[in-house]
């Protein structure tokens, strides 16, 4: 996978640390906030009555904190890693990935200020205000700029595949953020999207799928097929099925925002095509989990003492699961039961907890080993933050699950007269044992990225102490 040659390349990886290290406190913190609102919605006193710790402000800066803080550091971590390493070379700007860096942290902060003051254009996961989306554009075409630059002036022959699933969620990343966020301002801090009605929901939602497509799917199957054979120290099991994987993806993801609006205004058809592509999607995004699974052929017992290594297959096993779960959602029988209930939750948080953040815990161990060259402080401790952070995610999601179905069921529960047998409130308060369920399964998972974030912080400043008494070079 990586290219060899005579001479040794000096990777700037500087600029990788520093996001690790980020990506790892914003994981602590986006979590953090999750445990809190989800802690407003099982007792809501905790609202306190202060407007800018509302559930309603609270949630868009939970989306935000793990979805473009952690995961937009890791993603711009694992990115310029991975891109370097495969093409045998630096990067090919060092300045613009600093500039990245410094952009996208200022960024985090300006979402941190302005959505508790409730400041926010209303639409989900693009919630931040006109400058805020300029400079988001300026500094996601300076990464993606360095990215592909660095992939053209490359010493390797060819292009590995995790540069080609990165290169497409920074095309498409580029064109969905663009057109969804076009829109009219009248100050500094609100403006008014360019669409309305109708088409305002079609773009939202093409973005909002395609956020979740191409960001926190493509972007992460590129950590994915670097860091699962690196970590097995084994090749990818079909290279050839990793390509069938990208095309089948990148062709398919585009039709199917239409699922999110079934039942709605759009024209019925447009939610059919969208259901009929999403269960296509099964074959691609299982032949994509099988190659990676298939990768540890030979090598499964690595699993009793490979702590990375199960973070790595636990995140396969849930990323199945989401693709799966999520075609059936999209079927318009069954969607008539999920949607707007806590199924939706359960499934976002499977993918979320159990695909996206635990590849991405298994790729940020890697890391943090690779950079500092080093053993990690505490094997044990890796260990303990891959139970906590699975037992978490199942307690979470099987909350939801239930909740979820219950919900859908008591809402359309009539008596024999035709009238609802259940009152709203009813329904509320039937969730409560399970909203306080999801506390806890959030707390252990929040426990666990602690745990991590000590483990981190410990190992480089072991690295430093060796690199000190010049025992070990610290330099990737
Ligand atoms: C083939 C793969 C997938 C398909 C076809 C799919 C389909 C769906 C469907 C039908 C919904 C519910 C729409 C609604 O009723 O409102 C949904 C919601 C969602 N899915 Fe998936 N899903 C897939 C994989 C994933 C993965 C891997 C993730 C990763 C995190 C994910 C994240 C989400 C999110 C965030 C939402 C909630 C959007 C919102 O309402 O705010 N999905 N998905
Ligand atoms: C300790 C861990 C976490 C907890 C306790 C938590 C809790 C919550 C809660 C309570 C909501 C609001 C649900 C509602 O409106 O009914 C939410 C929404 C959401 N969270 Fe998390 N979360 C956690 C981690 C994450 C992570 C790591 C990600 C992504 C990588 C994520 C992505 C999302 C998304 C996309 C939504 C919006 C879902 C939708 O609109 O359908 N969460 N979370």
């Amino acid at each position: 996978m990586e290219a060899t040659q005579a001479m040794p390349v000096k990777y700037d990886m500087d600029v990788v640390r520093w996001f690790t290290i980020a990506a790892v406190i914003y994981l602590v913190v986006g979590t953090l906030i999750g445990v809190y609102i989800a802690s407003e919605l099982a007792w809501p006193f905790l609202n306190l009555d202060i407007p800018y710790i509302t559930f309603g402000r609270l949630r868009p800066l939970h989306t935000n904190s793990v979805i473009f803080a952690f995961g937009g550091c890791t993603l711009m971590a694992t990115g310029f890693y991975i891109v370097q390493r495969t093409g045998a070379v630096k990067l090919w700007s060092n300045g613009l990935a600093w500039f990245t860096f410094w952009g996208w942290n200022l960024i985090i902060v300006l979402a941190v200020i302005t959505l508790p003051l409730g400041m926010t254009q209303g639409k989900e996961y693009a919630e931040l205000e006109w400058p805020i989306d300029i400079m988001i554009a300026v500094v996601w075409l300076a990464f993606g700029l360095n990215y592909i630059m660095t992939v053209a002036i490359r010493k390797s022959s060819h292009i590995y595949v995790s540069n080609w699933f990165f290169m497409s969620m920074i095309i498409m990343i580029t064109y969905l953020h663009v057109v969804n966020s076009l829109a009219i301002p009248v100050s500094l801090t609100q403006s008014f999207s360019i669409y309305s009605g109708v088409q305002d929901a079609m773009i939202q939602w093409w973005w909002g799928h395609n956020a979740v497509g191409f960001y926190l799917t493509a972007g992460f199957l590129g950590i994915m097929y670097y860091f699962v054979p690196k970590q097995a120290n084994r090749p990818v099991f079909s290279y050839r099925l990793s390509v069938l994987h990208f095309w089948g993806l990148t062709f398919g993801y585009v039709w199917l925002g239409a699922h999110h609006l079934q039942y709605t205004a759009l024209p019925d058809w447009t939610g059919s095509l969208g259901a009929a592509i999403s269960l296509a999607m099964i074959i691609p995004s299982w032949g994509g989990a099988m190659n990676g699974m298939m990768t540890l052929s030979g090598a499964w017992d690595r699993l009793r003492t490979d702590y990375i290594l199960r973070f790595l297959v636990v995140s396969l096993a849930f990323y199945a699961m989401s693709t799966f779960e999520g075609p059936v959602m999209s079927i318009k029988t069954v969607n008539a039961l999920s949607h707007y209930t806590d199924w939706t939750i359960g499934h976002v948080h499977s993918g979320a907890l159990g695909w996206v953040a635990m590849v991405s815990m298994g790729a940020i161990y890697h890391m943090v080993k690779k950079l500092w060259r080093t053993e990690m402080y505490s094997d044990s401790l890796v260990n303990v933050h891959f139970w906590l952070a699975t037992i978490g995610a199942v307690v979470y999601v099987v909350a939801m699950w239930v909740s979820g179905i219950m919900q859908g069921l008591m809402w359309r529960d009539y008596d024999e007269y035709g009238a609802l047998t259940y009152t709203f409130v009813e329904s509320v308060s039937a969730m409560h044992p399970y909203y306080a369920m999801r506390v806890v399964g959030g707390a252990i998972y929040n426990l666990g990225a602690w745990i991590m974030l000590f483990n981190v912080v410990m190992t480089v400043r072991q690295a430093s102490a060796a690199h000190r008494t010049n025992a070990v070079p610290a330099k990737a």
